[in-house]
Formats: structure tokens, sequence, C-alpha cells
């Protein structure tokens, strides 16, 4: 059997959207800057598609923005609201994604702004206290970056108070949602984020494909100079079969949202009550009452065999991520499992489900993992 509960690194294609995507492939190449029938088909095709997430998002069409992926919006929020928008100072936390971090990293060496962490419980919540302190004692015009949901643990930030909160203090707010754009609703008419960024293929879109959201207010200049196209914010021509691609994976995704969330939620309950009842001294990293409905992240206890868990998995037939990352052949425990003081003795592994995993994937998961891991109950 092969299992793949590694959807948070990444999702399949869905057969709608691959059928839309060839679709595209078959009847469209046409350049959608030029002015001709196969240029304005194809910028029809663009446009369609910002539609859909415009209005999903319920924001306009010219708060949309094509990339190629959550990295590239989210380095833009961070380099250019600095450049265009006079930020002072960027406030985040130690457990968002590298792509945030090393740019924050970036910032501060080349004394770009002031930065500053949050400090993080072991669940990976932030103080919104502390938060609203350094916003209100701060007279530096600033940015709050922090993500949806984290994509090692899953813990949620609550959003909606981050956004209660920069709004008061006059602060900007970007948000990271690659973990939850698809899975969850958005009304931008009423959630006062600035900037947004998503990626297509953590909702079953294809990779290479993302969007931005900058809202009209506080509009950012290019990052990328060259043919002006998205409307002078983002040149380069643009990807159409990606973008078709992750159009038609949005519109399933918005409309199987409701059923998608309670299946794998009820999957996700029964193998954590199947982990927690059947092995020995195992953990669960982030907040399970709030967390990201398709992740567990499972800590095991440390043996002789730990090391190799990733291997043993992998061999057994089944796709998770280590909560760690590989580098030179040393597994180091993540900056994320770090910020949140998890032992680095034991061993983590992030198992994220989809609606397209079964009762029965679970249920070969735990017979594997109980020939990984010691210690265990004896079960009848
Ligand atoms: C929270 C988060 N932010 C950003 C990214 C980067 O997305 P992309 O690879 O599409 O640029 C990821 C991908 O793993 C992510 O999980």
């Amino acid at each position: 059997m092969t299992v793949y509960f590694d959807n948070a690194s990444t999702t399949p294609l869905l057969e709608e959207v691959k059928e839309e995507m060839i679709r595209v492939v078959k009847n469209y190449f046409g350049n959608p800057s030029s002015i001709h029938r196969f240029g304005r088909e194809a910028k029809t095709l663009v446009e369609e598609a910002r539609k859909t997430i415009a209005s999903g998002l319920n924001a306009s069409t010219g708060e949309i923005f094509f990339t190629c992926g959550a990295t590239e919006g989210n380095n833009m929020a961070l380099l250019a609201s600095i450049r265009d928008l006079g930020v002072q100072q960027i406030i985040s936390s130690p457990t968002e994604h590298h792509c945030i971090t090393h740019t924050l990293d970036y910032i501060v060496e080349n004394n770009l702004a002031e930065v500053r962490f949050l400090k993080v419980d072991k669940s990976g919540h932030i103080d919104y206290d502390e938060l609203n302190t350094i916003l209100s004692e701060s007279g530096k015009k600033s940015l709050v970056s922090l993500m949806h949901a984290n994509n090692e643990i899953g813990t949620l930030h609550d959003i909606e108070r981050i956004a209660g909160i920069t709004s008061q203090n006059n602060a900007l707010f970007h948000c990271d949602t690659a973990q939850s754009m698809g899975k969850y609703h958005f009304d931008l008419d009423t959630l006062k984020v600035d900037f947004l960024s998503g990626s297509a293929h953590k909702f079953f879109g294809p990779k290479g494909a993302g969007f931005m959201y900058i809202r009209n207010e506080n509009m950012l200049k290019p990052m990328l100079f060259g043919g002006s196209q998205e409307r002078g914010v983002r040149s380069g021509t643009e990807n159409i079969y990606g973008i078709a691609g992750m159009s038609k994976a949005y519109q399933l995704a918005m409309e199987e949202m409701d059923q998608r969330h309670e299946y794998v939620q009820s999957l996700k309950n029964y193998f954590h009550s199947r982990l927690e009842s059947e092995l020995d001294d195992i953990q669960f990293n982030g907040d399970p009452g709030n967390q990201l409905y398709n992740v567990i992240s499972a800590s095991f206890p440390a043996s002789e065999k730990s090391p190799l868990m990733m291997m043993n998995l992998d061999i057994a037939g089944i796709s998770a991520s280590a909560g760690s990352a590989c580098s030179s052949g040393v597994e180091n425990d993540s900056h994320v499992l770090a910020a949140i003081g998890h032992d680095p003795q034991r061993k983590t592994v992030r198992f994220s489900l989809s609606h397209l995993n079964t009762r029965d994937e679970v249920d070969y998961v735990i017979k594997k993992l109980k020939t990984m891991t010691p210690a265990l109950h004896e079960t009848s």
C-alpha cells in the first residue's frame, strides 16, 4: 500500500484540474499581452481566473496579482512595503516559514528596517497583548507579518484578532495563508488584511502558480521589472496554464470546502485517537484544539529506531514529513520545533491528510508505526 500523508508539503493535482490544464495547453498559446485574437483569448482566461479568486475572497479584481507562489508574495510584501510604504519596523514570529524568516534576516543584515519577534508559547501561539503593547508603544510605521496556519505544527493564529490590533494601531498586516487558502473562508471586505499570499499547489492546483492580494489603499510597486504585466505590479509573461489550473482548484476548494473540512477533520480525529491510545508516550505538537484540520504533528519517544523512522516510513510506502530539516546529512530540529521548546531527543513526524485519504490508510499507518516505535501497549 502507498499512503500520501504529506499534503502540507504539496497536494496532488485533482482530475478536474488536470483536465482544465490540458484543455488550456491544447487550446491556448497566445501571450496575454498581444492584442490579436490569440492574445485576447489568453488574456480572457487570466482575467476570468482573477475574477474567480477575487470573488472568493470578497476582494476586487484590481487587488489580485498572479505570482509563482507564496514565497514570491511573501518576499514582496515585506520588502516592497519598506520601500514603498515607509515601513520602519516589522513584527513577526519565530515560527514563520523560511520565506519570511530568511527575508527578515536579509532586512536586518541590510539595515532596511527594525525586526521584532513575538514570543510564542509551547503550542506556537503568539501573545496578542505583547503585539498590542509593542505597536501601541512604538511611534514607528509598522508591518505585522504573521501566518494564518503553521506549516509544521498546524497552529492557527487568530487573524481577526491580529487584524483588529493592527487596525487600531495604524499598522499594516501581512498574512501568509499558504497553508489555509482553500481550506477556510476569507472575507477581505471585513478582515482588515493588507497583504495576503496563496499558493496553488497547497490546494490541489499546480506548482509554480500563486497569487498575492494587495489592498488598494496600500498598493505596492513592482519587484520584478519588465513588460508591466499584472497592471505594472509584476512583470513577466503570465503562466496561463498554471493560472487556469489554480483557478479551477480554487473554485473546487470553495465549492467543496465544508465537505472536505468535515471529512478530513473526522479522519484526523480517528488517527489522533488511535495514535494516542495505541502508541506509548506519544505527544502532539501544536494546539490540537486550534489547529489546521489536516495536520497532526506527532512526537515519538527517542529510541534506537527513531533516527530511521522517516526512512522506514518511506520503505513501508508511507510519505510524511520529518519535523526537522536535514542539512549535510545531520538532522536538526526545525526552527519551529525549537521555538516551541520541543525536546530535540524526541522524533517528530508531521502527517498531513486530505479528502483523498481514507480510514484504511490510517489503519495501515498505525499498523506500520507499531513496528517502528518502542513500548507499545498490547492491543487485542
Ligand atoms: C506557510 C508557508 N508559506 C510559504 C510557503 C511557500 O510556498 P511556495 O513554495 O508555493 O512558494 C509554504 C510552502 O511550504 C508554506 O507552507
